[in-house]
């Protein structure tokens, strides 16, 4: 018994003192510099965030007192390998300045910079600092991050309070394309802001409180058929708002009927009211069925009625600030002449000359807007959720509501992180706007039905041995990835052509294909008889193997970056650029016929490879099949 106790406590230490020296090593390339102790050393740092500092001391011995305040050299990815890893133009900007030449002042950086443990430099062109990594560097920052449970992805050091406003269905009226995109951006981004360490609310702002309801209402108490709404709900009330719709145009009759209905509705009728919350609950019940196939949950579901009490009096408050004020009966905000005109979201051009557009937030009859609902949205964000960012994950059209918004905030003396995280529209192969063969709205329900099925056919082909409820999980992970990721993998402002074929090809950056990837790292796990070890340190020497370990050690500088920007395609990309550089060494390197050393550390590679593809792929809420 105390023999084991023993075992443990001598091989946790073991442990610790491995961790502790694999941080001391990189703390010491940190210091040698006498670079002040500023950050704490067990943080794991960037390649990018330890040249920096390393380059900051140099500069400052070569600048003194000349080095503007602040200054922070930006050491950026090289465009291409043969220039080095990463570069710094640091010399070219600072040069102008100081006025010397920037390859003069270059030269004498690199002196003062003097041997590093982490790379050696050389100058280009006019005066760039290429810096190219050692492989033991390399080794190096690929063990730290081995025996770092967040794969080298720090803590952010500034968390934030977000709320994120995604997928925003509207009741009754059909879920269309755009807010496919909303739906899979959002939840994204949710994703990667947690896992950095932000606190994150998201909020599900359904259009429940629409001109849609009078319809609605009319064809619940007149046409509905109540088998198809416990059958489909969404697609039940779908259809009825169709049907009043053409209803409506073929009697002329029947819309001040349909109307009626709305305005007892919003004096709050009984009946009515009743009609409505059960259309709000069957919707959420169809909804919560497609996102759970989707594993995308919100924290919160305020929709726009939620508001509906907040509505009155914040439009007196901005009438008593003299922010909003009447005009032919409705109740607008102006511009505030605040911005240039060209910048000015009240603004227009038209003929030569700017033309207001106000923000409208009351209208002549007394009904509120969306714009009204948005700005108690907001209110309500940074009151109760103490949010100091939101972000608004909505489609380009909307960008003029948004910058109104968020201009009428500044107006009222609200200041915050508020973001319109747009993005384009998805296209059908002729490159017209995505419909059904009808002509129809894609629904989203469709579309995931279709890839399920889709893709168990590329299961069935690929693999016909495995057995069937494994064929059905591996489908549904493959076939929803495949959405999942051809979206992600876009720029987001950009158009995109929504093509099957290709979002389920197995090469490709693809979501099978980085799913394949992953299935045969693993496979060469199940390969080996002995159980896996992490060695101590790594050695190497193959290009390829510098290679991986280089895209493997960049993890942790993609990931923040891809949040910043709010662009999930930087992420695809980089996990796309890691497959194909883990299939580049598995066939350069032979590893389970390799032995000793070479060996630990190509499996060491394998190993991490696919903790980071899984996690990297997590992020985007695509599951990982261990076989397929
Ligand atoms: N329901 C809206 C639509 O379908 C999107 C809502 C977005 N969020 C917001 N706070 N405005 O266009």
């Amino acid at each position: 018994m105390w023999n084991i106790l023993l075992f443990y406590h001598i091989k946790n230490t073991y442990i610790s003192i491995i961790k502790t020296r694999l941080y001391a090593r990189v703390s010491a390339i940190l210091f040698d510099k006498s670079v002040i102790n500023v950050y704490n050393c067990r943080r794991h740092m960037t390649i990018p965030q330890i040249l920096t500092k390393q380059l900051s001391a140099a500069l400052s011995t070569v600048l003194g007192d000349a080095l503007p305040e602040g200054f922070i050299p930006a050491v950026t990815p090289s465009q291409d390998l043969r220039f080095g890893d990463y570069q710094s133009n640091a010399a070219m900007m600072l040069a102008k300045q100081v006025r010397t030449n920037p390859r003069a002042l270059a030269t004498q950086v690199l002196e003062a910079f003097g041997e590093s443990e982490a790379a050696t430099l050389e100058i280009a062109g006019p005066g760039f600092i290429n810096f190219r990594i050692r492989p033991e560097f390399f080794a190096s920052m690929t063990e730290a991050m081995m025996n770092d449970e967040r794969l080298g992805v720090a803590l952010t050091e500034q968390p934030k309070t977000l709320v994120i406003d995604f997928s925003a269905p509207n009741v009754a009226k059909p879920m269309h394309v755009g807010h496919i995109r909303s739906t899979i951006i959002g939840d994204t981004l949710g994703r990667l802001a947690r896992f950095l360490g932000h606190t994150v609310i998201t909020d599900n702002h359904i259009g429940d409180w629409g001109t849609q309801f009078g319809m609605i209402l009319w064809g619940w108490k007149n046409i509905l058929n109540q088998e198809e709404l416990a059958k489909d709900p969404i697609e039940a009330l779908l259809a009825v708002y169709k049907e009043v719709n053409t209803r409506c145009k073929e009697d002329a009759s029947l819309l001040p009927v349909s109307k009626a209905e709305l305005v007892k509705l919003q004096s709050g009728d009984e009946e009515n009211l009743s009609i409505w919350k059960r259309c709000i609950e069957v919707t959420k019940i169809g909804l919560e069925k497609i996102y759970s196939q989707l594993d995308i949950s919100f924290d919160y579901w305020l929709g726009e009625s939620a508001y509906n009490d907040a509505l009155a009096p914040l439009v007196e408050d901005l009438i008593a600030k003299g922010i909003a004020r009447e005009s032919d009966g409705a109740i607008c905000v102006f511009s505030d002449g605040f911005h240039k005109p060209q910048n000015d979201p009240f603004l227009v051009q038209k003929d030569g000359e700017w033309v207001p557009v106000p923000a409208i937030i009351r209208k002549a009859d007394g009904g509120f807007l969306y714009a009204t609902t948005d700005l108690a949205t907001l209110d309500y964000r940074t009151t109760h959720f103490n949010a100091d960012s939101i972000w608004y994950v909505v489609g380009a059209p909307q960008e003029k509501h948004f910058k109104q918004i968020f201009d009428i905030e500044r107006m009222r003396g609200v200041s915050g992180d508020f973001r319109h995280v747009a993005f384009g529209s998805i296209l059908g192969k002729d490159r017209r706007p995505f419909k059904t063969r009808s002509g129809d709205t894609v629904s989203l329900q469709d579309v995931i039905d279709e890839a399920v099925t889709r893709a168990a056919k590329v299961i069935e082909e690929k693999s016909p041995d495995m057995p069937e409820d494994e064929k059905a999980a591996v489908s549904q992970a493959v076939g929803i990835g495949a959405i999942k990721f051809a979206e992600l993998s876009q720029n987001r402002m950009s158009d995109y052509i929504f093509d099957w074929d290709k979002m389920l090809a197995l090469t490709g950056d693809t979501a099978p294909y980085l799913q394949n990837s992953y299935v045969r790292v693993r496979s060469i796990f199940r390969k080996i008889d002995t159980q896996f070890v992490k060695p101590q340190s790594l050695t190497l020497t193959e290009d390829a193997e510098i290679h991986l370990a280089r895209m493997l050690v960049r993890y942790g500088e993609v990931v923040p970056s891809t949040l910043d920007d709010c662009r999930p395609n930087l992420l695809a990309s980089y996990l796309y650029d890691l497959a194909r550089a883990f299939h580049s060494f598995y066939e350069a390197c032979p590893v389970l016929k390799s032995e000793g050393a070479t060996r630990e550390t190509r499996l060491a590679l394998c190993d991490l490879t696919a903790s980071v593809l899984k996690h990297g792929m997590c992020l985007f809420g695509i599951t990982m099949p261990e076989r397929m």
